[in-house]
Formats: structure tokens, sequence, C-alpha cells
């Protein structure tokens, strides 16, 4: 028996959801939309969350925020259509517990419900639990037996026991952040904390308050004094992801912590001393973002002292079978699917993909076809690359290539350049909104661009949000 929170805009749905639950004895709060859901979890507390995910005010998403801000340890579970899944997943990868397809079985979603309940009671119980449990799946090795993948591990255990500042670079999605927890596990600093910070994920103030701290009154908004991540990972590790959309601002400060270990709040003169690793990653070409004057020159070198550069999948293709097998098992652990397997003609088709996502992109295939396919047996079919599709939408490297030259002669003698370059970015990023299903942060992610940049240009396209 629990309390739960039933979100649906749909009263007809709601009303057999409810039922089903009162058959089981459990309390049942309604709520008919986004809005809804937010003033019952202001004035109850829950066991668990089953929301739909498109709503007329909001989605399934915004609930799982909400529910989220008023207790970190609800578990939340998304209903959905089948059409749907990849929002399911992506929904998972965002902190829902579990999602029930639509039209659901009965059975299934009380389990599925009792099991969310318990979790929630657990990590109430014992709320180290999550960190736990966190520390434990952020623990994964890096895996690979291929000439790259051994190499990359024996610099990383060369490097990490110095105090020396690591970039490290490679495309979107080839294991950059777990070299950054590599390194930190195998450091002096491993009993101590390693904070990781997404620059992208911040407006420019709010990014170096994130980082260095600000005193009360430092800008609209700070309300009270608060400790930057330096401060915060003192004699830790602090990881700084997306480095390259730091602004220049940001940038001047960053470099007087590396010269001189001193930092100053916004709004403050006083500097404080710090201690910190510094770790940096970026996907971009961060020398060329020097030469366009975008990225400090001396900051570049200071960061740069030992580069560390993560090869593209396509580079060590050798190590995707046993990536395989290790995704698989991760899949199978994290979305509670039953055990599958993999054929070896669906592991030689993914050996002869480009993966232009790179390890990402080949744990999502996996997940996605863990959950598409019934059968036990994963096969060649239940992979979407037979026309592949690279990571941003756009066509992959050894596709028949559309030149530059091609592209130039479709430019509209009605055009002038920079209206024709204009239709272009938007369409790309239409696409790209089509694609994530309106993730706003995951175009910007896949575009290489900044999420104000993006919204920036959403607002100047006036692009609609969701896809169209
Ligand atoms: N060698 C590896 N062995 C096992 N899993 C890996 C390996 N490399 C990457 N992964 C997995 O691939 C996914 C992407 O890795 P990660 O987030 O570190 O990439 P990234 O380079 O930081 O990507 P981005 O540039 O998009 O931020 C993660 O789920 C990670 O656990
Ligand atoms: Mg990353």
């Amino acid at each position: 028996m629990g309390k739960i929170l039933v979100v649906d805009d749909e009263p007809h749905l709601r009303r057999i959801l409810i039922s089903n639950l009162k058959q089981e004895h459990h309390e049942v709060i309604e709520a008919a939309g986004v809005n809804d859901a937010r003033g019952a979890l202001a004035e109850h507390t829950f066991d668990a969350v089953i929301t739909d995910q498109k709503m007329g005010d909001g989605e399934g998403l915004d609930v799982l925020a909400a529910a989220r801000e008023a207790d970190p340890n609800l578990s939340v579970l998304f209903l959905t259509a089948f059409a749907t899944i990849e929002l399911a997943v992506e929904s998972m990868r965002r902190g829902a517990f579990d999602f029930i397809t639509k039209p659901f079985v009965p059975e299934v979603l009380l389990a599925s419900a009792t099991r969310a309940m318990e979790h929630t009671r657990l990590v109430r119980e014992n709320g180290r639990l999550r960190d736990t449990v966190v520390r434990l799946e952020g623990s994964s090795e890096i895996s690979g037996r291929s000439l790259a993948i051994r190499q990359l591990r024996e610099k990383i255990a060369r490097v990490a026991p110095t105090n020396a500042t690591v970039l490290v670079t490679g495309e979107t999605g080839t294991g950059k952040e777990l070299v950054a927890r590599a390194i930190h596990r195998s450091s002096l600093r491993a009993e101590k904390t390693l904070i990781a910070v997404n620059c992208a994920a911040f407006t420019e103030t709010l990014l170096e308050s994130e980082l260095f701290g600000h005193e009360r009154g430092a800008f609209t908004g700070a309300d009270r004094a608060r400790e930057g991540v330096f401060e915060a990972a003192h004699e830790g590790t602090l990881f700084l992801d997306e480095a390259a959309e730091m602004s220049l601002a940001a940038q001047a400060k960053l470099l007087r912590v590396l010269t001189d270990g001193l930092i100053t709040r916004l709004g403050s003169t006083k500097p404080r001393h710090t201690d910190v690793r510094l770790l940096v990653a970026t996907n971009r070409d961060l020398k060329r973002r020097v030469e366009e004057g975008l990225f400090r020159e001396d900051l570049y070198y200071r960061l740069a002292v030992v580069p560390l550069t993560v090869p593209p999948l396509r580079d060590h293709r050798e190590d995707i079978p046993e990536l395989c097998a290790l995704l698989l098992a991760q899949a199978v652990r994290d979305l509670n699917t039953p055990p599958r397997r993999i054929s070896a003609e669906a592991i030689r088709t993914l050996v002869s993909y480009d993966f232009p996502g790179n390890i990402r992109e080949l744990r999502n295939l996996i997940e996605r076809a863990c959950i598409l396919s019934a059968a036990e047996e994963i096969t060649p079919e239940n992979f979407p690359v037979s026309t592949p599709r690279s990571a941003n939408g756009l066509a992959p490297r050894n596709s028949a290539e559309i030149t530059p030259d091609q592209i130039a002669e479709m430019m509209p003698e009605t055009h002038n350049l920079r209206d024709f370059l204009a239709s272009l970015e938007k369409a790309v990023i239409q696409r790209a909104l089509k694609i994530t299903d309106g993730a706003q942060a995951e175009v910007a992610r896949r575009l290489g661009m900044s999420r104000s940049d993006l919204s920036y240009k959403l607002g100047k396209q006036r692009i609609k949000d969701a896809p169209g």
C-alpha cells in the first residue's frame, strides 16, 4: 500500500488507472495536467508518480522535474505509447524510474508501481543508497582491448597520479567523461570529491557564479552568498565539461586559478585560495577556437599541457563485440528487460557501421533494440543502421557524399547568401529538433552549439520548440 499521484489529461484513462491502483488498496491522488500535478506535489507526500508523456499544459518530463524538486527520491513512472519509445528511453536517462507502454496490462502496471514505491522507500530510508548506486554505475571501466584503447588506459594510468591539468578531447560520445572519471579514480585525490560541471548548460553569469561562487547581491537573483565549485572541490578534482563554451570572462578567471590558485567570488574583491585538480573536456577544436578569437591562447596552452585524445569508435572497431556485450548487460540491468543476447550477424552489422555518435550511439542502439524486440535474440533487423544516420542527423561521412559544390548549386537565384545560409541553418536545426523529439539541450549538444546560441537562433527563426 502506498500513495500514488496519477497525472494524465485524459479523464477516461485516469479513471482506469485509478481503479486498478485502488484495487490494490493504494491511495491515489489525480492530476489533470502538469500544473495540477505541481499543486498535488506541494500538498502531499507520495511514494510514486505515474504520468502521461504529452499533456495539454506540458510534458511528462515537466512532471518529472517537479517531482524531483518536491522530493529527489520520488520514483516517477511514464506512461508511453509505442511510438514514443525514444522519448521514454530519454526520460529514463533523465531519471524516470520506469515506463509502462499503453495500452497497459493491469498486472504490469501494478508490478511497476509496487517496484517504484519500494524503490522510493528504500532510498528514503537510506538517503545514501542513491549515492552508492551512482558511484557504482559511474565506476564502469573503460572497456576495450584494441591498441588505441590500451594506449588510452596507459596514458590515464601515467597522468592520473600527477596533479597535471588534462585536456580530454574527442568526438561526441567517445567516452570523454568516462576518461575524466577514470583519471580521478586513479589519482591521489580518489577519496576526495570529483565535481563535474557542464559549461554549456549555463548562461554567462550563472556559469561564473557556479564556478567561482558569488556574494549576496552580486547580480539580480543572488539573494544569498554561495560558494562555487572551485571552493567545493577543494583538495579534490574539478571536471569542466564542454569547456570550449566558457565565456572570455570566465576564461580569464580560470587562468588565474591555474596560475596562482586564487579565485574571487562574483561581487567580492577578496581572493580565496583553492587546491583543485582540473580536468577539462571538449569535442570542439580548441586550437581553432583560439584562432577565431573565442578562446584565450594563454589558457589553451595551460590546459593542453597533457592532451588526451579519445579515439572515435570507427578507429577501434575491434572493440565493438566486447562493448556490445557490456552495453547489453548494462541495458538489461538499467531498463529492467528480460535477458537478451545479440546474434553474430547483428554484431557484424554493427562492426561495419561507422558510428558518428560513437559509443553513446552504440549504447542507444542496443537499448532501443532491447526495448523494441520481444525476442530473446537481437538480430540485425533490430538495428536501424542499414541506412546509417549520424548523431547530428546529417549524412555520415562515408555515405554517398554531397559535396559543398552540390549544395552551392542548390542556392536559388532569388536568394542572397545570407538568406540561403539562414534557411540551411533553420533546416538543420528543425531536423535535429525532430530527431530529438524537441529536446533542446540534446539538439545543442548534437549540433555543437551552446544552449544560449540555440535559444537565440530559435527565437530568431521562430522555430517551434516541438517537432513539427
Ligand atoms: N570504453 C568504454 N567502455 C564502456 N563504455 C563506454 C566507453 N566509452 C564510452 N562509454 C559509454 O558511452 C557513453 C558516452 O560516454 P561519455 O558520456 O563519456 O562520452 P563523451 O565523450 O563525454 O560525449 P559528449 O562529447 O557527447 O559529452 C557513456 O554511456 C559511457 O559510459
Ligand atoms: Mg561528455
